[in-house]
């Protein structure tokens, strides 16, 4: 037996290590009329993470975020949601126990107003004070959404229509906030002002697993990642480890 003198202990490492994972996913298959494009994926998120799945267009990163939020079946495996198999659980289901989904391509209601389309994010329909505190709440935190609360969502600039996605994504206080694809269609220099966005939702506190194509740009702002590539994970680690592996360097950054 190792002998731990106090020092040599790392309190936070040892958090780490007790903590049960928020989000478990255990050799999850799903695909489209019951022919998988995912194969056998497992991956865990813990309480307070920021999680990215990256991969080439095509991998499976959305389809793996939908079947875990319940929008689609899966076919085999488990997903295991704070201690609790939610596998056949449905998308409003899902998000009543906490997880909300950002989908790819923003979904907004182009000719609602910024706060209209942050009231549809708010599940809780009936608790219309809740929802309105919530609402200024997040304009508070997005400041460039509050000077155009009462515009259409169309009028927004695609940068800023991402953030009103994400806010709305905020409305219901999920406990694991899922971001598919934040940087599709914006220039890089938005691109850059997302992920610092992102890692402050999280350092706000707020769980998040998120799926990018830009790889690079993923991994600088996450703890740890997973790489899928043709419905499988191919690498995992640190993001770190990820950023400095010259496989995932040579595949996805060009280098
Ligand atoms: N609605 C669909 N019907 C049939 N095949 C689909 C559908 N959506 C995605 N696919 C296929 O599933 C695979 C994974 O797609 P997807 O999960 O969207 O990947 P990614 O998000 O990584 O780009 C691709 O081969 C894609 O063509
Ligand atoms: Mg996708």
């Amino acid at each position: 037996m190792v002998q731990n003198t106090a020092s040599d202990i790392d309190i936070g490492e040892v958090i780490s290590q007790m903590a049960e994972p928020i989000l478990k996913v255990s050799h999850l298959y799903a695909g489209y009329d019951g022919i998988p494009v995912i194969h056998g994926i497992s991956l865990e998120v813990m309480p307070g993470e920021l999680v990215a799945i990256v991969g080439a267009n095509g991998a499976g990163k959305t389809t793996t975020m939908r079947t875990i939020c319940g929008l689609n079946n899966p076919l085999k495996g488990k997903i295991i949601f704070e201690g609790r198999d939610i596998s056949r659980l449905k998308a409003h289901e899902t998000l009543r126990l906490g997880i909300s989904y950002v989908p790819e391509g923003r979904r907004l209601f182009a000719k609602l107003s910024v706060e209209q389309n942050l009231n549809l994010g708010a599940y809780a329909e009936n608790m219309s004070l809740e929802v309105e505190r919530r609402r200024e709440e997040l304009l508070k935190i997005f400041p460039v959404l509050k000077e155009r609360a009462k515009q259409r969502a169309e009028t927004l600039s695609g940068g800023e229509q991402q953030i009103l996605a994400i806010a709305r994504g905020l409305m219901s206080q999920p406990k694991l906030l899922m971001l598919d694809e934040m940087s599709l269609g914006l220039m890089p220099s938005m691109v850059d002002r997302m992920m610092e966005i992102i890692k402050d939702i999280n350092k706000r506190g707020t769980t998040i697993l998120l799926v990018e194509q830009m790889v690079q740009e993923a991994l600088e702002i996450a703890n740890r990642g997973y790489v899928i590539q043709n419905g499988r994970i191919v690498h995992s680690g640190s993001a770190s480890e990820l950023l400095d592996s010259e496989e995932v360097r040579k595949a996805y950054m060009g280098m």
